[in-house]
C-alpha cells in the first residue's frame, strides 16, 4: 500500500532539502522556568514550518524546533515517558564520547557549542533562502523569547553556503541522499528507496514495524530526530596534506578525489576514476547512478576506505551480516565560518567548519551505527584502526590505503574535529501542540 506523509504535521526540514544558497542561523535556548518554555512554543507554533509543498515551497524559508532530553525533562514530561527515550537520547552525544570516538581533540571539554548536559535545552533552526529571509525568520525567533525571563539564549551560530558555493574543504556537497517512500515524485537513478519509518516516527520502517516514540501517540507521531554535529574543519592541515602528497596541481586533484570518493566538483571516481568530469557531476540522473561491489569489487576506482564508500557501501557490504537499509542517514548539514583564501596553507585560527544535522528516527543504529563503526573504524573493510580520511578520528591510525595504484598514504591530520553535538527531538506540530497543553506549570 502506498505511504501517505502527513505533511503538514511533519516539521520542515526533514523533507525540505536546502535553499541553493543558503543562509542560516542555529539558536540555543536554556529553560530556567517550565512556563516561559511552553510560551515559547506557544508564541512559535504558528510560525513552524510544516513539510508541505516541501518540493515547491510557498516561501524559501523555514523555522523549526528541537528539544533535548534534558530540555524535555525541564518542561515537565513524565517521567515514564522520559525514560522510554531511545538510550542515546537520554544519556547525550557527549556523554557516548567513547563510543562515538570524541576523545582527545575531539573530546567535549574543547566544544563551543552547548549540548543537553550544559544549557542546549531548545534549538531553533533557521533556514532562507536569503539573507533579508533569514533575519525576518530570525526576528520571529528573538521576539518569541522577548520578555520571557525563564529562558535564556546561550548560543547563536551563523550558517550559509560559502561564496565558492562548496563545503570548506571545497567539495560539492549535498548530492546524493535517500528517497523517502511517500515523498511523491520519483527515485533519481542510484537513489537508495528507503521506508519512512527510517525517518519519521509513525510509518513502517525497514524492520516491517511502525516506528514509536514513548507516551501518547499525539506526543510522538511525525516526530524524528537529528543528531547535531559541529564540526571545525582544519582546512589549511587539509591543503599541506594534498600538497605534501602531490607534485601537480592535478595530482593534489586526484589525493583529494581518492579520500572523499568524488572529485570536489561532485563527479563520482566510480564514473570517471582518471580525470574529473564536471558535465557528470551537474548531471542527477548520472551523477549518482552507481555501485561498488557489482562494478568494483576490490575499490580500484573508488577505494574502500573513502569518505562516501564507507558513510554509504551501497552493495559493497551485500552477502555480510549488515544490512544497509538499517543504517541510512538524511543530511541537513550546512557550512559555517568564512572561506580560508585559496592558496593559504597555514592555519588562520579562525574557526570554520560544518554543522552536519542527520534526520533519523533511530539515532543508535543510524548515525552513532556510522559514526563508530564506519567513519572512524576500519574492521568492516578490512582495514583495521584506520579511519575515514575526511571525517575520521586521528588517535588510533593516520593512514589511508588506495588499492590502485597501490598506495598507502601516512600523516593524515585531524582534518575534521568534533566542536559541539547532540541527539535533538523534533516534534511533529500536533506534538508541539500536545506539549502546550499537557506540559509545563498547572
Ligand atoms: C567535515 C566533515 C565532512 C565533510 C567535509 C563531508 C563532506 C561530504 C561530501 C563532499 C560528500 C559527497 C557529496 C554528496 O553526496 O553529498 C559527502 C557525502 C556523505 N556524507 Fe559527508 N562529510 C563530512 C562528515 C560526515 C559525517 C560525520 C557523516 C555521518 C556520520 C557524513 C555522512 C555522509 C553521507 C551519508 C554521505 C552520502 C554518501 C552517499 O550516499 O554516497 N559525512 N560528505
Amino acid at each position: 500500500m502506498a505511504v501517505e506523509l502527513e505533511l503538514e504535521d511533519i516539521q520542515g526540514t526533514v523533507l525540505r532539502s536546502r535553499p541553493m544558497p543558503y543562509f542560516g542561523t542555529y539558536y540555543v535556548f536554556t529553560i530556567d522556568d517550565a512556563g516561559s518554555a511552553i510560551t515559547l512554543i506557544k508564541r512559535l507554533l504558528p510560525h513552524i514550518t510544516p513539510a508541505a509543498h516541501w518540493d515547491a515551497p510557498p516561501e524559501n524559508a523555514w523555522i523549526n524546533a528541537t528539544f533535548s532530553w534534558e530540555g524535555l525533562r525541564k518542561l515537565g514530561l513524565p517521567r515514564e515517558i522520559l525514560n522510554g527515550f531511545p538510550r542515546e537520547f537520554i544519556q547525550g552525544m557527549a556523554a557516548r564520547k567513547e563510543f562515538l570516538g570524541d576523545v582527545g581533540v575531539n573530546d567535549p571539554s574543547h566544544w563551543d557549542m552547548p549540548h543537553g548536559g550544559n544549557g542546549l535545552d531548545i534549538g531553533l533552526l533557521i533556514m532562507a533562502g536569503s539573507p533579508e529571509l533569514r533575519d525576518v525568520k530570525a526576528a520571529i525567533g528573538r521576539e518569541a523569547v522577548a520578555g520571557l525571563g525563564g529562558l535564556r539564549t546561550i548560543n547563536r551560530l551563523d550558517v550559509g553556503l560559502p561564496p565558492t558555493g562548496r563545503e570548506h574543504f571545497g567539495f560539492v556537497d549535498g548530492i546524493s541522499r535517500p528517497y523517502i517512500e511517500g515523498q511523491g515524485g520519483n527515485p533519481l537513478p542510484g537513489q537508495p528507496v528507503a521506508k519512512a519509518g527510517e525517518f519519521v516516527l509513525g510509518y513502517e520502517n525497514e524492520l516491517g514495524v511502525i516506528a514509536s516514540g514513548p507516551g501518547p501517540e499525539e506526543f510522538w507521531r511525525n516526530s524524528t530526530y537529528i543528531s547535531l554535529r559541529k564540526i571545525h574543519q582544519d582546512v589549511a592541515a587539509f591543503r599541506r596534506f594534498l600538497r605534501d602528497n602531490a607534485e601537480t596541481p592535478d595530482g593534489r586533484e586526484l589525493v583529494a578525489a581518492q579520500m572523499m570518493g568524488r572529485w570536489r566538483s561532485g563527479c563520482p571516481m566510480a564514473l570517471s576514476p582518471e580525470k574529473d568530469d564536471p558535465e557528470i557531476a551537474k548531471d542527477p540522473m548520472r551523477n549518482n547512478d552507481f555501485t561498488f561491489r557489482a562494478e568494483d569489487p576490490d575499490g580500484d576506482r573508488t577505494a574502500p576506505g573513502c569518505h562516501i564508500r564507507r558513510v554509504n557501501p551501497r552493495d559493497a557490504l551485500d552477502g555480510t551480516v549488515v544490512d544497509m537499509r538499517l543504517h541510512r542517514l538524511l543530511r541537513r548539514g550546512s557550512a559555517y565560518g568564512p572561506v580560508l583564501p585559496e592558496g593559504v596553507t597555514e592555519d588562520d585560527g579562525v574557526d570554520r567548519g560544518l554543522v552536519l544535522a542527520i534526520i533519523n528516527a533511530n539515532p543508535g543504529r543510524q548515525f552513532e551505527f556510522v559514526q563508530s563503526q564506519w567513519i572512524n573504524d576500519g574492521d568492516f573493510i578490512s582495514q583495521g584502526e584506520r579511519s575515514d580520511p575526511i571525517a575520521g578520528r586521528r588517535d588510533r591510525s593516520d593512514e589511508f590505503a588506495v588499492p590502485r595504484p597501490r598506495h598507502r598514504y601516512k600523516g593524515l591530520a585531524a582534518f575534521s574535529q568534533t566542536r559541539g553535538g547532540e541527539h535533538l527531538f523534533l516534534p511533529g506540530l500536533g506534538g508541539l501542540r500536545w506539549m502546550v497543553e499537557n506540559l509545563g506549570p498547572h
